[in-house]
């Protein structure tokens, strides 16, 4: 786990939208050290810090997921192959860990980085890959976010006129990011309940 001493600023500053009412939350995420991990570090401040944890896939120990109401996954999309010919891994390796770990009755929230410009027809797919990882494991996803503001032409992440999660472009949009993860945090935030 990443100790608040790892530049962790929570929710000191700002109004806790997420708070100890909601039992626990944990967030999930692979890679280190680039945007998704920073993403990370952006939404810790959203959250009260005793009732949130937040970890790399390969060091969370996933029997533990049940101890969570909630849990927030992040991720970006690094080609179609590597998310097709996922054995070598990191993800790879923590899906097939979740086999046999039910979900069922948490909440669940994805939010993917990807590069709408330089890969528009597969704009932030990796989030797809994981979505279906967690309704198999029988979580209820939430979280969707409008489509409109991006130029992809196509993404495996989109249902309807929504994606299935969060997506941010650091690449292109980067300006755009910290007012997007507002808005989703108050969305999550509505369907949470609170
Ligand atoms: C080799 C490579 C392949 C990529 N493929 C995709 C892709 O298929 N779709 C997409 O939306 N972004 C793609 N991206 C962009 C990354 O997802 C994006 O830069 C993201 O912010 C990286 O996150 P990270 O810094 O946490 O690794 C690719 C980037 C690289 C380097």
């Amino acid at each position: 786990m990443i100790s608040s001493s790892n530049n962790l600023n929570f929710a000191n500053n700002r109004e806790i939208i997420i708070s100890k009412r909601m039992k626990k939350t944990a967030l999930i995420y692979w890679p280190k050290k680039g945007n998704v991990e920073s993403t990370a570090v952006k939404l810790a401040t959203y959250f009260d810090k005793d009732a949130f944890d937040i970890f790399t896939i390969s060091e969370v120990d996933v029997s533990l997921l049940t101890n969570y109401d909630f849990l927030i996954f992040g991720g970006s999309t690094i080609g179609a192959d590597n998310w097709e010919d996922t054995h070598t891994t990191k993800w790879y390796s923590f899906f097939e860990s979740m086999k046999g770990v039910s979900l069922k009755g948490k909440a669940a929230a994805i939010y993917g980085l990807g590069d709408q410009v330089l890969y528009p027809e597969h704009f932030v797919d990796g989030m797809s890959v994981i979505r279906n990882e967690l309704v198999s494991a029988g979580a209820r996803m939430i979280g969707q976010w409008p489509t409109e503001g991006y130029e992809h032409t196509d993404s495996k992440s989109i249902e309807g006129d929504h994606f299935i999660g969060l997506a941010l472009d650091d690449d292109h949009q980067s300006e755009l990011s910290d007012e997007r993860i507002e808005k989703w945090m108050q969305i999550l935030k509505a369907e949470l309940g609170f």
